[in-house]
C-alpha cells in the first residue's frame, strides 16, 4: 500500500512517496534528466538507456576535491538549469547530488530516491548536505531540498546484515528523541525482525513522520533538531578512528551508547527508565549482528578518538555541545565546558563503550538481555 505525506520547507512543499516498485515507474518520466547512481546500480534493468553518471559509494566520493569531477560531468552530460538531478543511492550519493543540485548553474531541482535503509529511515528527509573537506567529516554543506523522495522498499533486498541494523539505529534514534510513545510504536513492529519490503515500509513511514516533526519545525538545526544528532559526536569519532572501518549508522548506534556511558560518568542514572533500558539493549541487539566487529574496535586508538570528538563542528570554542538523556528520559542538547575534568569524563565514556565489545560473552549477554527486554515490551 503506498504511503505519501508532505514535507513543509522554505523553498516550498516536497512530497514524500513509500511504493513498493517505485523505481521502475520512475524511470518512465519524460522530463530532462540526469541520473547520479551508486555504481551498485550500474547494471539495473530499470536504468537501461537512460543518462546515468555512477559514483561510488565511498566515503572520499564526498569529499570537496571530487565535487569538480562531479559538477564537470553533469556539463558534459549536458544537464542545463532546466534539468532535473535524479539521485539513486545511499547517503554518499544523496549529499554529493544535494550539495552539487544547490551549487550547480545556481541550483536545479533534484529528486531522491534513497537505495539504504539508513537513507530511507533518515537522512532522505530534511533538505542537508555535508561534505567531507581534508581530514574534516561533513564540514561544508547547503540546505537544498528534494523536489520529490521517491522510496522502494523493495531495493531493500539486496542490503546485508549490517546495513538494515546501521539504518535502524538511525530510525529507533528518530523514535526516542520524539517521543516515549513514538518509541514505543516503533518496537511494536518488532523492527529488528521485520527484514521484508512490507515490515520495513512500517518503520520507514514512521521514523519519517516523526523527523518530519523536527525539520519541520526547525528546518535549518538550530534548536529542536540538533537532538537528532544524538550519537553523532562520538559516532562520527568512531567513524574516523576506525579509517570507516564501522559505518555510520554502526556508529551512530555505538555513539549513542558511549553518550549513555557520559551521561551516567556525569551523576545521571538511567536506573529506572525502562525506556532507556530498552533502548540501550535493542542497540545492542542491532549492533550485535556486524561480523568482526570487535576486532576493529579493538583496533582503535583512543586519542584519535578524542581528537576527532574535539573538532565537532557543533562544539564552541569553549564548551563542548553533547547530546544526552537527561534525568527525565528526554533527550537533551547540552553545553559543557571545554575542560579537563569533562575531556576526562568523555574519553571514560569511549572506553566504557569499547569494553562493553570487548569480550565476546558481553555482546551475547547485552543482546540476551535484549531478548528479554523485548518480551517484556
Ligand atoms: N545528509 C544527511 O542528512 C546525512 C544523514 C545521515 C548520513 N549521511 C551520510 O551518508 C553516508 C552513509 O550513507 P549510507 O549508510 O546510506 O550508505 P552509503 O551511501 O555509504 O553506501 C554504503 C554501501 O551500500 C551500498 N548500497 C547502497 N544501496 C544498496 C542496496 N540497495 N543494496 C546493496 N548495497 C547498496 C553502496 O554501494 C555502498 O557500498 C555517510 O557519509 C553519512 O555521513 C548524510
Ligand atoms: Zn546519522
Amino acid at each position: 500500500m503506498p504511503v505519501s505525506f508532505e514535507i513543509s520547507s522554505s523553498t516550498g512543499p516536497y512530497a514524500v512517496r513509500i511504493e513498493p516498485g517505485a523505481l521502475t515507474a520512475l524511470t518512465q518520466g519524460s522530463e530532462e534528466r540526469v541520473w547520479l547512481i551508486d555504481d551498485f546500480f550500474a547494471g539495473h534493468a530499470a536504468l537501461k538507456g537512460l543518462d546515468t553518471i555512477p559514483l561510488s559509494a565511498v566515503e572520499p566520493t564526498k569529499s570537496l576535491d571530487q565535487m569538480t569531477d562531479v559538477i564537470v560531468a553533469l556539463r558534459d552530460h549536458r544537464a542545463t538549469r532546466a534539468t532535473t538531478l535524479m539521485a539513486l543511492g545511499g547517503g554518499v550519493v544523496q549529499d554529493v547530488s544535494a550539495f552539487s543540485a544547490a551549487i550547480y548553474m545556481r541550483g536545479i531541482r533534484w529528486i531522491y530516491v534513497p537505495t539504504t535503509l539508513l537513507s530511507m529511515v533518515d537522512s532522505c528527509i530534511g533538505g542537508k548536505s555535508s561534505i567531507n573537506v581534508g581530514k574534516y567529516k561533513n564540514i561544508v554543506g547547503t540546505f537544498h531540498s528534494p523536489a520529490e523522495v521517491v522510496i522502494d522498499p523493495e531495493l531493500i533486498a539486496t542490503l546485508s546484515t549490517e546495513q538494515l541494523a546501521a539504518g535502524l539505529c538511525e530510525a529507533a534514534k528518530i523514535c526516542l528523541c520524539r517521543s516515549a510513545d513514538c518509541f514505543a510504536d516503533y518496537l511494536a513492529l518488532d523492527p529488528a525482525n521485520a527484514t521484508d519490503a512490507a515490515s520495513m515500509a512500517k518503520v520507514i513511514a514512521l521514523s519519517l513522520t516523526a523527523k518530519k516533526w523536527f525539520i519541520e519545525i526547525d528546518e535549518f538545526d538550530r534548536n529542536e533538531r540538533l537532538v537528532l544528532n544524538f550519537g553523532h559526536t562520538f559516532g562520527h569519532a568512531i567513524e574516523a578512528a576506525s579509517n570507516f572501518g564501522v559505518n555510520h549508522g554502526i556508529a551512530v548506534g555505538l555513539g549513542m551508547q558511549a553518550a549513555l556511558h557520559l551521561g551516567e560518568a556525569m551523576g545521571l542514572s538511567y536506573q529506572s527508565m525502562p525506556r532507556i533500558d530498552l533502548f540501550r539493549c535493542h542497540i545492542s541487539e542491532l549492533v550485535s549482528t556486524v561480523d568482526g566487529l570487535r576486532e576493529v574496535l579493538a583496533q582503535i586508538d583512543p586519542a584519535a578518538l578524542m581528537d576527532t570528538f574535539r573538532s565537532d563542528k557543533k562544539h564552541t570554542r569553549s564548551q563542548f555541545a553533547v547530546i544526552m538523556v537527561a534525568a527525565n528520559g528526554s533527550v537533551e542538547r547540552r553545553m559543557i565546558p571545554r575542560d579537563a575534568e569533562t575531556e576526562s569524563l568523555i574519553a571514560r565514556a569511549f572506553a566504557l563503550m569499547l569494553d562493553d565489545w570487548a569480550l565476546p560473552g558481553r555482546q551475547k549477554g547485552l543482546a540476551e538481555n535484549s531478548a528479554h527486554y523485548q518480551r517484556a515490551v
